[in-house]
């Protein structure tokens, strides 16, 4: 590579080449966040076994580049993974993963990370199961302090 970018080889990957992309009939858990500044919008479907271990991960996003490549790598993380350890895959894993994000493209991989918890969280209310420091997820990531936190503010 000639010149230094702002997107990690990975990340560009990723984006290009997104996994996972899709929608699944009868998932185990679904869940739908947005961020009403960007206005992008996250669709995440997990279909999780009986011993509850996540088998597949499939997402829908009307979003930024960095949307898809981080949803693609959390899809790609979360796979094979306990309930309980999916949420291990914070937005922080997912970036590491991609060898970093530009600073203004933080609150993309957040999407990522809240579309998880939000179909986890519709997992759960589905089994009667409790996933220990799960929280309800906001509609609106826009909301989360951890946001506001990453910009800054
Ligand atoms: Fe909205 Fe990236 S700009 S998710």
């Amino acid at each position: 590579m000639s010149q230094v970018t702002e997107y990690s080889e990975k990340l560009m990957d990723h984006f290009m080449n997104p996994r996972n992309v899709g929608e699944m009939e009868n998932p185990s858990g679904v869940g739908t966040v947005g961020n009403a500044k960007c206005g992008d919008i996250m669709r995440m479907y997990l279909d999780i076994d009986e011993n509850r271990v996540v088998k597949e991960a499939k997402f829908k996003t009307f979003g930024c580049g960095a949307a898809v490549a981080t949803s693609s790598m959390a899809t790609e993380l979360v796979k094979g993974k306990t309930v309980q350890e999916a949420l291990e895959v914070t937005n922080k894993a997912v970036m590491e993963a991609l060898d970093g994000l530009p600073p203004v493209k933080i609150h993309c991989s957040l999407l990522a990370e809240e579309a998880i918890h939000a179909a986890l969280w519709d997992y759960a209310k589905k089994n009667d199961i409790v996933i220990e420091g799960l929280k309800e997820p906001v509609n609106d990531i826009d909301e989360t302090e951890e946001f506001y936190k990453m910009q800054g503010e």
